[in-house]
């Protein structure tokens, strides 16, 4: 199975202005905008434009063991993206999401965000274990509301991965998906019975074609394909046909997207998806990889892989062409909005986050998998107003060889989003019950077996004396990856200073540059006194979260932590060699 070669190999990273309302007509001028727009883990985008809804657009990205899973954002002006729901938001949806096995192509991802008879349709693979694939449909009334998304419904699975969802004029819904040919099925959606299969088009011959997307415009059907791996050799290729099953032909401009042998900041570009704006004005979405050629061939990825947007030319009846993605481009941008429904964050917000009493965990924090026991993130709890009661769970980070999901881990995370940023959380110490190994603190987070933490451990005075002192422990865990030969950060201990004891500590994750990471400490009322504990070479993080944590290390009790004055501040988006745009 070609792709699921590709996959393994683009999954061995892993690793994301006021408001006129409809009735104007927008600009068709063009305006300067910076790639990406969906910064931070966000990969495999599919987009779709909503006239009927306040002329807005859609996105949905993959989330894999993220819960909750699915995001869909929404926007105006295709810069200005708000987090309007989260598709997966109940554990009943997919209980299995609590069970999955820690693998990197585990989970939710390569979905189809498509509408189409007043209903929002996602499609969806969701992995678990790491195999076989299911295809899921949910479907929503109002993408802006969490509680609308459907629980999802299974199609006959052809065990392979990247469905697509295209209803044609006639009713006939066809799923396509990832394979060499792209093959594709016609779906009863009374039953989710394939009642047909057929291929569809083999690509232009760089083979790993997958993510298809299927278009209807001026008589043709139009198959949309990345191809050539996720790597470096990524693309997106475009073929069409007068007949849904063929022949296809390919696009004579083809590839329509790629950066492959090129030495552009962004690299990987494809997994595209096309969509047409108010004014008639076509535009792509697609994966791209900050960072260039060279620290790719390190195994290097500052922010993962995210989602980029560009200008598509797509003239009546003739082929489409697009402009490659950079970091700065232009483009004939609707006007400028943030008037967005939904209750999430924009995309590139600070977190401002103090657990004020009735609030909720914020829309945009995600789990590893569904939490298990959801009583282990208390906002504000009775007895301690403003903080984020965290109940430790028994497995670390990382667990150990016993380790089942079904354990839980208590971890709480939000994306990086910026390549330049500041990330701090106030930590109750723990006090003189405090057991030995008993531990908690902040993280950068790719998965259970790529992580680089700062933590407020406890561990006995000696062999003799088991009562416990207060310690800040940094390390890097990088274990169920033979292969990799980066930098790996030595483990640092250093004893709490004895004259924070009675103060909460700051801990914080900021970055000293694109591939370096700074971990500090400090007494939360006098800042000024930060030490660095320790650096990492990003290596082995790959963008991912960033978030708090509470552990046990192992150990069967209860215990209870408290985090507080939770802040991410957004510094700069690197979007070119050494070309840094600030956040005011
Ligand atoms: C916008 O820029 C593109 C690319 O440079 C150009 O082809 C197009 O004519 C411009 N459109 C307008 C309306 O200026
Ligand atoms: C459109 O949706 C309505 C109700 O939401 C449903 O009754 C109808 O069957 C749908 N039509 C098609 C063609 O899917
Ligand atoms: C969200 O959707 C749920 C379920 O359909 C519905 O009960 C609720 O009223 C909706 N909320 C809003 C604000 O529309
Ligand atoms: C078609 O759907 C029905 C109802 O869900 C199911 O019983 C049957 O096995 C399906 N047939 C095939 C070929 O999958
Ligand atoms: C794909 O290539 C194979 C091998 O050359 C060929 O047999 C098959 O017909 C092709 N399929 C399509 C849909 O073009
Ligand atoms: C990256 O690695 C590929 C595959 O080995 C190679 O073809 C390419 O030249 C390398 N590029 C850079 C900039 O090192
Ligand atoms: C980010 O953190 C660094 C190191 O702690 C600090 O020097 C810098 O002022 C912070 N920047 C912002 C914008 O908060
Ligand atoms: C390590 O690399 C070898 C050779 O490229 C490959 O066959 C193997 O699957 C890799 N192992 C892992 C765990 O990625
Ligand atoms: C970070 O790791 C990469 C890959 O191992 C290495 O090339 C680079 O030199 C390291 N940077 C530093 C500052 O250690
Ligand atoms: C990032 O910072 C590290 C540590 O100071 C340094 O070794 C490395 O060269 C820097 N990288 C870049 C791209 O500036
Ligand atoms: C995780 O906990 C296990 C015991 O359950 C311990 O052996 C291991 O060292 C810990 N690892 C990390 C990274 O904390
Ligand atoms: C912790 O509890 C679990 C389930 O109750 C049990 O299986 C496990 O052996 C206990 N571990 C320790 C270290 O006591």
């Amino acid at each position: 199975m070609l792709s699921f070669a590709s996959l393994s190999l683009s999954l061995a990273f892993a690793s994301l202005v006021c408001g006129t309302a409809g009735s104007q007509i927008s600009s068709n001028k063009n305006i300067s905008y910076t790639n990406p727009i969906l910064s931070g883990w966000n990969s495999d985008p599919s987009c779709v434009f909503v006239a009927e809804r306040e002329n807005t657009f859609f996105c949905t990205t993959s989330s894999f063991l993220a819960y909750p899973g699915a995001p869909v954002y929404a926007s105006k002006d295709l810069i200005n993206w708000k987090l309007a729901s989260n598709a997966v938001n109940r554990p009943d949806q997919i209980p299995s999401l609590l069970t999955a096995k820690n693998v990197q192509t585990g989970g939710i991802y390569a979905s189809t965000l498509r509408y189409h008879n007043s209903t929002f349709y996602m499609i969806t693979t969701y992995i678990e274990d790491p195999l076989p694939p299911t295809f899921y449909i949910f479907t929503s009334k109002d993408a802006t509301n969490d509680s609308a998304w459907s629980m999802p419904f299974a199609i006959e699975t052809p065990y392979i991965i990247d469905p697509d969802i295209f209803f044609d004029d006639d009713g006939t819904v066809v799923v396509a998906y990832a394979g060499h040919p792209i093959k594709a099925q016609v779906i009863d959606m009374k039953t989710g019975n394939a009642t047909e299969t057929f291929d569809m088009w083999n690509g232009t011959g760089n083979g790993f074609t997958e993510g298809p997307h299927i278009y209807k415009k001026d008589g043709y059907y139009y198959l949309l394909v990345a191809e050539g791996g996720t790597e470096l050799g990524h693309s997106a290729v475009i073929a069409r046909s007068v007949s849904l099953r063929g022949p296809y032909e390919s696009s004579p401009s083809n590839p329509l997207v790629t950066n492959r042998r090129t030495n552009e900041y962004f690299q990987s570009v494809g997994h595209a998806d096309l969509f047409q704006d108010e004014s008639g004005n076509w535009w792509g979405v697609a994966l791209a990889v900050r960072g260039g050629p060279t620290l790719y061939n390190q195994t290097v990825y500052p922010m993962g892989r995210e989602t980029s947007l560009f200008p598509v030319t797509w003239p009546k009846g003739k082929w489409p062409t697009a402009s490659p993605v950079r970091g700065r481009m232009i483009g004939p941008l609707p006007q400028p909005s943030r008037n967005v429904s939904g209750e999430g964050l924009f995309i590139g917000e600070a977190d401002v986050v103090d657990f004020v009493p009735g609030s909720a965990i914020p829309k945009h924090f995600d789990f590893w998998h569904t939490p298990v026991k959801p009583t282990s993130f208390t906002v504000s709890p009775s007895n301690k107003l403003n903080t984020l009661r965290l109940t430790a769970s028994r497995s670390n980070l990382t667990g150990d060889t016993n380790f089942v999901p079904a354990d839980g881990v208590t971890l709480v995370t939000r994306r990086q989003a910026h390549t330049l940023f500041n990330f701090t959380v106030d930590i109750e110490l723990l006090g003189c019950n405090a057991k030995e190994g008993d531990e908690v603190g902040i993280t950068s987070y790719l998965d259970q077996f790529q992580h680089v933490d700062l933590g407020i451990v406890y561990l006995a005075r000696n062999k003799n004396d088991k009562t416990t002192i207060p310690y800040l422990r940094f390390r890097a865990t990088i274990v169920g990856k033979t292969n990799f030969t980066g930098v790996v950060s030595q483990t640092k201990i250093i004893a709490l200073p004895p004259t924070w004891a009675n103060d909460l500590v700051r801990l914080g994750i900021s970055t000293v540059n694109a591939t370096y990471f700074a971990f500090s400490a400090a007494p939360a009322a006098r800042p000024s006194a930060s030490i660095v504990v320790s650096t990492a070479n990003t290596t082995l993080i790959s963008g991912g979260l960033l978030g708090s944590y509470a552990t046990t290390n192992g150990a069967n009790r209860t215990v209870q932590a408290y985090v507080s004055r939770w802040r991410y501040v957004p510094v700069a988006q690197e979007i070119d060699y050494g070309t840094f745009v600030y956040s005011d």
